[in-house]
């Protein structure tokens, strides 16, 4: 059975709904400009409806057991995956994603709802040996309630199911806002979630432009009992200090500064390819995307060399041709800032060894910078977008150094063939991951999350989980 994924209206309390006030928005392709859909454009009522909806379907959902949630999950996992090209296509239409990184994913995307689905069978509790004879100690873990989740553009997919699929099998109903950029994915998905059984008012699509009067709704209202974001900072930072009066507990993945080390002793082919994989996953606009190629003085001109060659070499063009590798960027706003960090790159020193210029549209050429600086602003700022600047280095202990110069903590990569220094390097890196000899770590088995500005908590693996259970302690008398 195949089902129709394009919705036009946004997904409520188990029915298809239009915004109160009727608004819609439309949603173009990043790569030609074509309309995509148009989808509601719902605001701070609609919201709210939402949550009471969520609140109310809240006790039979959570009264199940999560084998019984399983079920639902595993069949909205098999949904996914059987409507893995329609969703990749409607995905690069709407993200600017290159098809075969749509592809990947959908499969991503959908893993973390095959995973949570069994490892909500393993939410354990504790038993306490008592202090005194006549008590028994026990901890066990709830679903926590109403959790929003607030989703990104760059992975329209992903960063939903990376949510919502622990706080179902938590027990817990969801409201999400995904991004205007890419509400038709986001809808599809729901479509999905209803074909596989998951009952009204326990997952809800809220679409909107109007970000910061849907963000304080589901901040502010005391309803919401968990708010989990994937974005920037900023906006992580303003979420917080909003959650505030509530304690709505959050989790924020946010911003990143990813250094990429090649020491002299790393193997230069599986750098170059890493280093490729990691800065140019879409188009390089990932958090975790190498943003600083840091390259030790005597392998610098081999690397710099190989590194350009293969660059040059990618494909850029038609979003939906398999054989494309580098798409458009998201918005003019995103074009003007990677813009501006190369010009103000170039203005204080930096060389262009490759790329540099507008193409056409929102395409920006895969661009190499040589002779990068800490003082050049692409050094402090996330670039988000086709461009490497290659900084040099002399010694472990400046790299290090280097690495850790930034507010941002969430990923790190490094290339070496000395396993001492593998170790050292790894446990001196102030970031929540740190790939080693690879570039690619993204994975639903493994914790996912930063330190410093780049948020708090852990999206994947088993503790991915942690975020929609709360422990409570029963203490029994009189045994
Ligand atoms: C992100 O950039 O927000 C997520 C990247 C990933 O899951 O690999």
């Amino acid at each position: 059975m195949s089902l129709h994924l394009l919705r036009h209206d946004a997904y409520v309390n188990g029915a298809w709904v239009q915004a109160k006030d009727r608004r819609t928005f439309d949603v173009h392709n990043p790569s030609t400009g074509a309309l995509v859909g148009t989808v509601p454009d719902m605001g701070r009522n609609d919201t709210r409806d939402a949550i009471a909806a969520a609140q109310q379907a809240w006790p039979a959902w959570r009264a199940l057991t999560a084998k019984e949630r399983a079920v639902v999950l595993r069949r909205w996992f098999s949904l996914i995956m059987e409507h893995r090209d329609a969703l990749a296509h409607l995905m690069s239409c709407e993200s600017g994603k290159v098809i075969s990184e749509s592809l990947g994913e959908v499969t991503y995307g959908a893993a973390f709802v095959e995973w949570f689905a069994e490892e909500g069978k393993r939410a354990y509790g504790d038993v306490i040996p008592p202090h005194t004879r006549d008590r028994r100690l026990v901890v066990i873990r709830q679903g926590i309630g109403v959790v929003a989740a607030i989703s990104p553009w760059n992975f329209p997919l992903a960063m939903i199911t990376r949510k919502v699929a622990p706080a179902l099998a938590a027990g817990c109903p969801v409201v999400i806002k995904p991004p205007a950029e890419t509400p038709c994915t986001a809808l599809a998905l729901a479509v999905l979630a209803e074909a596989a059984g998951v009952p009204a008012g326990v997952y809800n699509t809220v679409t909107s432009t109007r970000s910061d009067e849907v963000g304080r709704e589901l901040c502010e209202n005391p309803t919401v009992r968990k708010l989990s974001f994937t974005g920037s900072t900023a906006v992580g930072k303003q979420l917080m200090a909003q959650c505030a009066p509530t304690l709505t507990k959050l989790s924020l993945e946010l911003g990143g500064n990813a250094p990429f080390i090649v020491f002299d002793d790393a193997d230069l082919d599986a750098a170059v390819q890493g280093a490729i994989q990691s800065k140019f996953r879409h188009n390089g606009q990932t958090c975790v995307c190498a943003n600083r190629l840091l390259v030790q003085r005597g392998v610098y001109d081999a690397f710099v060399a190989r590194f350009t060659d293969a660059v040059a070499s990618l494909r850029s063009g038609d979003v939906l041709d398999p054989s494309v590798q580098v798409g458009p960027l998201i918005s003019l706003k995103a074009l003007g800032k990677v813009q501006g960090l190369v010009e103000d790159a170039v203005q204080h020193g930096a060389a262009v060894l490759h790329g540099g210029r507008v193409r056409d549209g929102l395409f920006f050429e895969p661009t190499v910078l040589g002779n990068v600086t800490s003082d050049m602003r692409v050094a402090g700022e996330e670039v988000f977008g086709p461009v490497a600047p290659v900084f040099r280095f002399e010694t472990e202990a400046e790299a290090i150094a280097l690495a850790n110069n930034t507010v941002y903590g969430l990923a790190a990569y490094f290339y070496s063939r000395d396993v001492g220094r593998c170790w050292r390097v790894a446990e001196a890196l102030e970031f929540g991951m740190v790939g080693i000899n690879e570039g690619l770590i993204s994975t639903e088995l493994a914790p996912f999350g930063g330190v410093k500005e780049s948020g708090m908590g852990r999206e994947g693996s088993r503790q991915g989980l942690d975020a929609y259970l709360e422990t409570k302690y029963l203490c029994f008398g009189g045994v």
